[in-house]
C-alpha cells in the first residue's frame, strides 16, 4: 500500500476543539447521524458501539473489508488521537504513520472548517455508542486490486487552500450566488425563488 506523507500544517497539528460548545456538537451528533454510524456500528454483540463492522455492501472484488473501531478506547479506537491528528484524517485519509485509507472510508474533502469541528467534537462527545470498547476487526489488508488502484487510480485528497466556511443563508446562495442577485432572472422560473432575495 503507498504511504501518504503525514503532513499536517503546524496550527492544525495544534488544534483543540471545544468539548462543550452545545451548537456545534448538536450538529456533529446530525452529521454523525448521517455519516459515520452506519458503516462504524458494530456488527458483533456490542452494544450498537462503533467498534467496527464488516463492510458487506461492498463489492467482493475488493476482499474483506472492515471499518475500524472508532470508540474512545485509547488502544483499539481513537482515543489517544489528538483533534489534528483526526482532523488531517478526516480531509485526507492519511494517518499519523503515513497510512492511508482507501476510498472505503470517505474523505470529507470540501465540507466545510466547522462541519470537521462538529465531527471530531461528537468524536469526544459522551454519545453512549462511543464508549470505550476493545473489540476490533484485525486491520485491513489490501488486495492486489486496492493497491493496485492505490498506485494509479486513488489519491489521498489535498487539504483545502483556504477557510471553508459554512454558507450564510441570509445571503443569495447556490446558484443565485453564482449567477448574482441581478441576473436570477436567467434562471428558468422553478429555479428562480430559492435564490431571490427580496
Ligand atoms: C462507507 C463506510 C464508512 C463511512 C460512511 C465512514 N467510515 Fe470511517 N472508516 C471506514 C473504513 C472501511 C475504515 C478503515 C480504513 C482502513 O483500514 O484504513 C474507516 C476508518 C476510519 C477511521 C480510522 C480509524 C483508525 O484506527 O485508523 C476513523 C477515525 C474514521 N473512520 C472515522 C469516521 C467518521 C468520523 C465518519 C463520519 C464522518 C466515518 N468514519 C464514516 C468506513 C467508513
Amino acid at each position: 500500500m503507498p504511504n501518504f506523507p503525514y503532513n499536517p500544517p503546524p496550527e492544525l497539528a495544534a488544534l483543540q476543539v471545544p468539548r462543550n460548545d452545545t451548537v456545534l456538537l448538536e450538529r456533529g451528533f446530525k452529521i454523525a447521524a448521517i455519516l459515520c454510524k452506519e458503516c462504524h456500528r458494530s456488527d458483533r454483540d456490542d452494544g450498537g458501539k462503533m467498534s467496527g463492522s464488516l463492510r458487506t455492501d461492498l463489492p467482493t472484488m475488493f476482499g474483506k473489508v472492515a471499518s475500524l473501531n472508532i470508540t474512545h478506547d485509547p488502544i483499539h479506537g481513537i482515543g489517544a488521537w489528538t483533534d489534528g491528528k483526526l482532523y488531517y484524517f478526516l480531509r485526507t485519509g492519511i494517518r499519523k504513520d503515513d497510512t492511508w485509507a482507501p476510498p472505503f472510508m470517505p474523505k470529507f474533502a470540501a465540507i466545510a472548517d466547522n462541519d470537521v469541528k462538529a465531527i471530531i467534537a461528537w468524536l469526544r462527545s459522551d454519545d453512549p455508542d462511543l464508549a470505550s470498547s476493545n473489540r476490533e476487526y484485525p486491520p485491513n489488508k489490501w488486495n492486489f486490486l486496492v493497491k493496485f488502484l492505490t498506485n494509479t487510480a486513488f489519491t489521498a485528497p489535498s487539504l483545502p487552500q483556504a477557510p471553508i466556511v459554512v454558507p450564510d443563508s441570509t445571503q443569495p446562495s447556490g446558484l443565485g450566488a453564482v449567477f448574482g442577485r441581478r441576473f436570477v432572472w436567467l434562471l428558468p422560473v422553478p429555479f428562480r425563488r430559492p435564490y431571490q432575495i427580496g
